[in-house]
């Protein structure tokens, strides 16, 4: 049966001076929290600017002088607020409020606003002044960014510089002992958290802590092919067939001309002998995490697709209605599987090594969709053949993607759609 899960509808408000990654941390934040089943949606202020006043603002129409400046900026961050709360009201849970809210004043309408609709309000903020990171910033999005189309990167940098002096000029850190914040200070380096209840927000500080992004690969593997998936049978703990050993060749092979010699590899496997045997010949330190494990397949565990259709049609229809959140009896769902991997994801977010991930077909399914910010629903969907390794690398707005196919390649018959 499906399980339905309780609401905790939150406001998470960012803070910080510009160029100190708090669209990078909302949107990571949002892919987390979505992945985990809580509707989260991130309001941009800089995108309503954009779409409503025009891309190309020069630096002084962000001075605090500036008072026709101010009022039109503060008019957009109410206007993105407000649409943030409707979305909240219609069935949002979290909503992310993506501004600088770098002054006192600012941030006591916003918490005045979630005060007035009865949500819970967290903020956010992101410290920094390692002038390294605020320069990798400047350089990897602002300079991208739509702010700074057609102009000499030269140009763009210095009047993006005048931008982030105006907001210094007039920001105020979080300090209030009264309010709800986590502070991240120098990319994860320190996190402070101040007045955080609630299951929610406690969940994200693993995640925030440590926040750099790591351009290092990922590489997501099935096990070599097994004897069940010869005969199409699903779970279970077999052996690998004579192509599934061939294949731990190629792939030991393939790890070996990736990271050569005694490069740094995490590998991690299930506990399950096929992914196990599958990393056996890749000759770096091996992890075996429980949480790896295929999806429990319960009383079908050991039987063929074919078998479940005719000698269970309750569960086959069942499960086909609506594959992401139905629980095989005694055994677990798509949506299961997602929560018992947390830990796995918050590992692989922390990992500064490339790491290789041997596991199984829903267990990658459900860490490919995290990583890639796929909707979790349409996990049950992804293709993740055997004999394939898929090639992640994290940068500033996800993740690029690149599929190796290797020797021998094999027919798959549990591949399930
Ligand atoms: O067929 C291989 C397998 O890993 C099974 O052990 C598992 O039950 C199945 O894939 C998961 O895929 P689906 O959710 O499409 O049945």
């Amino acid at each position: 049966m499906p399980v339905e899960r309780d609401k905790a509808t939150t406001v998470l408000s960012m803070v910080g001076l510009p160029a100190r990654g708090k669209t990078y941390i909302g949107r990571r934040v949002a892919r987390y929290l979505n992945w985990l089943g809580h509707p989260t949606r991130v309001f941009n202020v800089g995108s309503y600017r954009r779409k409503q006043i025009g891309a190309s603002q020069p630096a002084d129409f962000f001075a605090p002088s500036n008072t026709e400046g101010r009022k039109v900026l503060q008019e957009l961050a109410m206007g993105a607020l407000d649409d943030m709360l409707a979305w909240l009201r219609s069935g949002g849970e979290v909503g992310i409020f993506d501004a600088t809210n770098s002054t006192k004043d600012r941030r006591r309408l916003v918490e005045e606003r979630c005060r007035q609709e009865g949500f819970p309000l967290v903020f956010i903020e992101s410290f920094c002044n390692d002038p390294a990171v605020i320069a990798a910033n400047v350089r990897d999005t602002k300079l991208k960014s739509p702010d700074y189309v057609d102009m000499d990167p030269e140009d763009a940098a210095q009047d993006f510089l005048r931008r982030i002096a105006h907001y210094e000029s007039m920001y105020e850190t979080l300090d209030d002992p009264g309010q709800s914040y986590i502070k991240i200070i120098d990319v994860g380096r320190q996190v402070i958290l101040n007045r955080i209840h609630g299951y929610l927000p406690a969940r994200l500080a693993p995640l925030l802590i440590d926040m750099a992004v790591s351009p290092r690969p990922i590489w997501l593997t099935r096990h070599g092919q097994s004897l069940y998936n010869l005969e199409g049978r699903i779970g279970g703990d077999p052996d690998l067939s004579p192509a599934g050993e061939a294949y731990a060749k190629s792939l030991a092979e393939f790890v070996q001309k990736q990271a050569p010699r005694d490069a740094d590899v995490a590998v991690w496997t299930s506990t399950l002998r096929r992914t196990m045997q599958t990393g056996a010949r890749v000759s770096r330190g091996t992890r075996a995490w429980r949480a790896l494990d295929e999806i429990d397949a319960g009383i079908c565990d050991g039987m063929t697709y074919d078998q479940v259709r005719i000698e269970m049609p309750d569960v086959w229809s069942a499960r086909s209605a609506d594959k992401f959140r139905y629980r095989y009896p005694r055994g677990e769902s798509y949506e299961d599987v997602i929560q018992r991997l947390d830990p796995v994801i918050i590992q692989l977010e922390r990992q500064r090594s490339p790491v290789l991930v041997i596991a199984h077909q829903a267990v990658l399914r459900a860490i490919y969709a995290y990583l890639m910010d796929r909707p979790p629903g349409q996990c049950p969907t992804i293709s993740v053949p055997l004999h394939t390794v898929i090639q992640l690398t994290p940068n500033a707005y996800g993740c690029e993607e690149k599929r190796f196919e290797l020797a021998p390649q094999v027919e798959d018959q549990g591949a399930g759609g």
